[in-house]
């Protein structure tokens, strides 16, 4: 077995370091997130392990205060699964159903499955697929993470996770002690999770279509301008979805965006590169249809959806 080796600066580095109980954890698609997730767990002191479709033995994690490199139990065989009480599901959303097998192995009625997906609808995609007495927590991730090989991934901001203030989110926050990732439980999750899926939708779906990440946008005016008109879309669904989303933010949002424009890549514009399917649905056609709902008219991104989806590979339902 290899030595756990976690480098990383001296003394605590956060300022709340707190009294940590050692869980058992078991995470469903160790891609970006789920290894990103899986190191962080294991740094913290955890007994985390696998299991998805392409097996690994050893979890690589690079990240901003060092490296976690450890040999890993990872199941690619539903049938060789254990149930566990704490599951993560880090599968990219267009996947979930095909993660069944792993579901059915290994969440149980009074499991606290957590869903690392972008979006809004984490709850309604896995309520169908799971017992009654699952609680299904849905996260929404701010940490921008690169694979490079099985079990290889490369994050370099520190990353922040947020559940609602329920006992599942107080669960997931106490996971996550003193080490690169940080959990909070936030009162108003509509709000954080509309944040996240107002740039996923705009700048994830225009650098979909024009195969460019946001420092582009940033130079163009145009790309700007179309970006920020999809936002503003978005926010008015947010808003009639209760978040607190008010125009001025957006902008400010857009801003914020742009000027940070680093090399990192959205993982949309990523697979969409790869010529893998993406996650248009879950990212933009989500917006019509919650708009629908409300009546609301989002004539931008019903288009960006509808290109998008047309540049789906054929076998994942493009016509
Ligand atoms: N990456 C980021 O920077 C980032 C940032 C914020 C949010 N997110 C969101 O986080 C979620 C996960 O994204 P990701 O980038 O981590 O995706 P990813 O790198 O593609 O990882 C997905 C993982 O799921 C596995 N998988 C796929 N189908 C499976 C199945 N049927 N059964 C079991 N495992 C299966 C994949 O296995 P293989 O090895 O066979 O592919 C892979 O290990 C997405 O909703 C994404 O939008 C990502």
């Amino acid at each position: 077995m290899l030595a756990t080796r976690v480098e990383h600066e001296t003394g605590p580095r956060w300022p709340y370091a707190r009294q940590m109980v050692a869980r058992s954890v078991t995470i469903i698609g160790p891609g970006a997130i789920g290894a990103a997730v899986g190191a962080s767990l294991i740094d913290s002191g955890h007994d985390v392990s696998f299991a998805s479709r392409t097996p690994f033995e050893v979890l690589d994690v690079t990240h901003p205060d060092g490296r976690v490199l450890q040999e890993i139990d990872c199941v690619s065989d539903p049938a060789a699964a254990t149930i566990s009480d704490t599951v993560m599901l880090a599968v990219k959303a267009h996947h979930t159903e095909a993660a069944r097998p792993f579901l059915d192995a290994i969440v149980h009625a009074g499991t606290t499955l957590f869903v690392l997906q972008n979006g809004v609808e984490h709850i309604e995609r896995l309520a169908p697929l799971v017992p009654a007495g699952v609680d299904i927590v849905p996260v929404v991730i701010a940490l921008p993470a690169v694979r490079s090989a099985p079990g290889v991934v490369r994050t370099e901001r520190q990353g922040l996770l947020s559940v609602p203030n329920s006992l599942g989110g107080k669960l997931l926050e106490e996971l996550f002690v003193d080490s690169f990732i940080v959990a909070e439980a936030v009162d108003d999750w509509i709000t954080a999770a509309w944040r996240k899926l107002l740039t996923n939708a705009a700048s994830g779906g225009i650098g979909t279509l024009s195969r460019s990440d946001n420092r582009v946008l940033a130079a163009d005016p145009d790309g700007r301008q179309l970006t920020l008109e999809l936002m503003l879309e978005v926010a008015m669904v947010a808003r009639a979805e209760g978040a607190d989303l008010p125009d001025e933010l957006a902008e400010l949002m857009l801003d914020g965006l742009l000027e940070n424009a680093g090399r990192h890549v959205a993982s949309i514009v990523a697979d969409r590169l790869a010529g893998a399917p993406t996650e248009w649905d879950a990212r933009n056609a989500v917006i019509n249809r919650i708009a629908s709902r409300h009546g609301i008219d989002v004539p931008i991104n019903k288009m960006i959806t509808t290109l998008i989806r047309l540049g789906e590979p054929i076998e994942d339902g493009a016509p």
